[in-house]
Formats: C-alpha cells, structure tokens, sequence
C-alpha cells in the first residue's frame, strides 16, 4: 500500500484541530465532527487508554467518547488533568459519558453522573447519555448467553423517570446537552413526544456496513446528531460479540479500491465516508499512527461524489454489537431489541 503523500496536512506532526469538521447541535453548541472512542474492548488495559487520550489532544483531538462501564474513566481523568494542565482550556473539549443500565433508577442516576465527573476530574459534561435503553444489570464481560434474573423490557412510563433525572442534570449544570444511544425509531418517538429536553445526539452502531439508513434520517430530521460506534466494523470487539455471519468493513471491495487510490488504510476510508456523510464516528484506536491518520483524514482530500455513491450501495445490514444480554425472555431473538418491525417489541 502506498504511503500518504507529501501534502499531508500535518503541522509538526500534529493537525490543526480549528480545520476538524464540527456538527451543530439544536442548542447552537459545536462538536468535532470525529472523536476517540475509549472502550478497550475488555482487552486494553486503562493505563494504555489514558495515554491514548493524552496523545490524540496533543496530535488534535478535541471529542471523546467516555463512559463508566468502559472501567477506565479515572485513568482518563489523570489524562485530562494532564491535558488541562498543559495546552488545553476545558471549553476547548468536547467530553461524552454515558449511564449504565443498573444506573437508570431515580436515586442513581445524578449520583452516577457526579462519579463519572470525579473520576474524570471535570466539573461538567458536554454530554451526558444513557447508555442503553433498558435497565438490565449484567456483569462487565460476561458472556451472550448470560442473562439477567430481573431483566426488564423497554417500559416508557420508566425510561421517563430516568429522563427526568437526565433533564435535571442539566438544570443543575452538571451536563450541557443529555442524548440517547442504542434507540430506535419507535422509542425516539415517544421520547420526543414527552421530553422537556430533548436528546441532541443519538449514539448508533454505523459503518459502512451497518448504514442504518432510516433511523440516520429520522435522527437527523429531528434535529439530532448520528454519532457512530464501531465506525471501522470494531475489528477487535469482544469474542461474546462475534458471529460467523458478520462482515468486515475494511476488507470489502469498494473500501479497499479507494483506500488505494488515496494511500490510506481502509480504516481511514470509513471515517472520511462517516464524516462527509453526517454522522460524527468515534474511532477507537491507541496507536499514534493510527489515531493521526483517522483525523488527518477527515480533514484531507474527501472522496468523491461517485465513492460516496459506491458505499452507500455497499450496506450488508450487519449489526455487530446484537445486545444479547438486554434479552428478558427465554429464547428470544436479538432482533427483538431493535424493534424491527417498526414498533416497540412487546413485553
Ligand atoms: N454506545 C455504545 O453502546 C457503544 C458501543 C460500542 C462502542 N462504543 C464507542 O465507540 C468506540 C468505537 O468502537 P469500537 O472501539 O468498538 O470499534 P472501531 O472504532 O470501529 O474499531 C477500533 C479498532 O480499529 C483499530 N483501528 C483504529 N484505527 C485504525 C487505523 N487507522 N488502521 C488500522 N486499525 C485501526 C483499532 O486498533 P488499534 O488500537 O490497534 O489502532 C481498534 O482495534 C468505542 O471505543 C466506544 O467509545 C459505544
């Protein structure tokens, strides 16, 4: 593969973060359009995530992507005070964190966000999400067939009680924005429908192969951001996450021909097609290398009009992370979650 050409833009090997596509969110604020995932997959350990952080603000990265459950958010908080400390203004960042789903109870839900607060040694969020819509506990890394005894349905008259909690953290200026992740169209209804404050992002599985079309438009066209998980096809997810039937991304056809053409990984091929799309992808990655050439390449030569065209023809349907462990009936399929056929999936 051919090395990325000497018109990089690369200023001391670092990008220029003021060049970094923003999406404006309905309140006026802007997020960089690519941010650092910080999941380690139950494989890197925290230290080697932190260190990522630290390196990817000091190469441009101004958005991360944190959460409680990824088990690394005090080690992320050392990284930002490092940050902070040495070249950063806190409005200069754009930091996400995320409820876990034995968090949604109305006692737990502030209570959880001012943990996540001080372990990552801030004194707001920019975004605050619920990181899944039902309110089942599961063990960290246990395996997909692991289920939960209490598990619940999706319930709305007690998501809302959990939203509430959401909209007070607000009120309280612990958060500037709160938003949604893993919903889907018929739950964002009802959602929209009786908030006070209504999500400005919602968080979704998207790649090349996961395109997700329709709930991409519905999010946007109510005024939401797409923000994409796995925006490479998450190559190093978590064994309980693997089936033989899923595709790779980054080794399809379509994304290997351009990712020649422009000398670049495939990798870096997704996230410029996410970008130029309208979503805002958070890639994971700790190596310098890689973290640099994903956003060098959301901001160097985009593809073109016939490439974008070639990968939205390219979708496979392919969710990879299925959510098993959400399941709160014997034997049930895992499309049941996703609410397939348009409404929410009776208890
Ligand atoms: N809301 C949710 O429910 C949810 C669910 C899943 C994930 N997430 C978030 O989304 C983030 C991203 O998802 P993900 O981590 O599963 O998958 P991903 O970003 O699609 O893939 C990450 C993998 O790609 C590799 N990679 C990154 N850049 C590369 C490059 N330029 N060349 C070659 N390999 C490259 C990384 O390895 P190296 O480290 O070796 O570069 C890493 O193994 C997570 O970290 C997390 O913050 C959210």
């Amino acid at each position: 593969m051919k090395v990325q050409s000497a018109s990089r833009p690369l200023i001391n090997g670092c990008v220029d973060s003021a060049l970094v596509p923003q999406k404006a969110l309905y309140t006026g604020a802007q997020m960089p359009a690519i941010g650092l995932g910080t999941f380690g997959s139950d494989q890197v350990p925290a230290s080697e995530v932190a260190a990522a952080v630290e390196g990817a603000a000091a190469i441009g990265y101004r958005h991360f992507d944190c959460a409680s459950v990824y088990g690394n958010e005090h080690e992320i908080g050392y990284a930002f005070q490092q940050v902070l400390r040495r070249h950063l203004k806190r409005e200069q960042l754009w930091i996400t964190s995320k409820l876990w789903n034995d968090k949604h109870g109305e006692n737990d839900v502030i209570a959880s966000c001012r943990k996540s607060l001080a372990d990552l040694r801030l004194s707001y969020l920019d975004l605050y999400l619920v990181h899944w819509p039902f309110p089942n506990f599961h063990p960290p890394g246990c395996d997909v067939t692991s289920r939960s005894r209490d598990a619940k349905p999706y319930i709305h008259a007690e998501f809302m009680k959990t939203w509430r909690k959401m909209e007070e953290l607000v009120d309280l200026g612990l958060v500037s924005h709160i938003g949604t992740s893993n919903m889907t169209i018929p739950k964002l209804k009802l959602l929209l429908r009786d908030a006070r404050i209504k999500p400005a992002v919602n968080e979704m599985e998207l790649h090349p192969h996961f395109q997700q079309l329709a709930l991409f438009d519905f999010v946007r066209s109510n005024g939401m951001v797409p923000v994409g998980y796995c925006p490479i096809g998450s190559p190093a997810r978590p064994e309980r996450d693997r089936r033989p039937e899923d595709t790779v991304p980054t080794q399809d056809p379509v994304i290997v021909k351009i990712a020649n053409r422009l000398g670049v990984h495939p990798a870096v091929v997704c996230l410029k097609w996410a970008v130029q799309r309208g979503h805002a992808p958070i890639p994971f990655s700790t190596k310098r290398n890689h973290y640099l050439s994903n956003l060098e390449g959301v901001v160097s030569e985009p593809l073109t009009e016939d490439e974008m065209g070639e990968i939205s023809r390219i979708d496979r349907n392919c969710r990879l992370i299925k959510g098993q462990v959400f399941l709160w009936k014997e034997g049930q399929p895992w499309e049941d979650l996703w609410d397939l056929n348009g409404e929410i999936t009776p208890p």
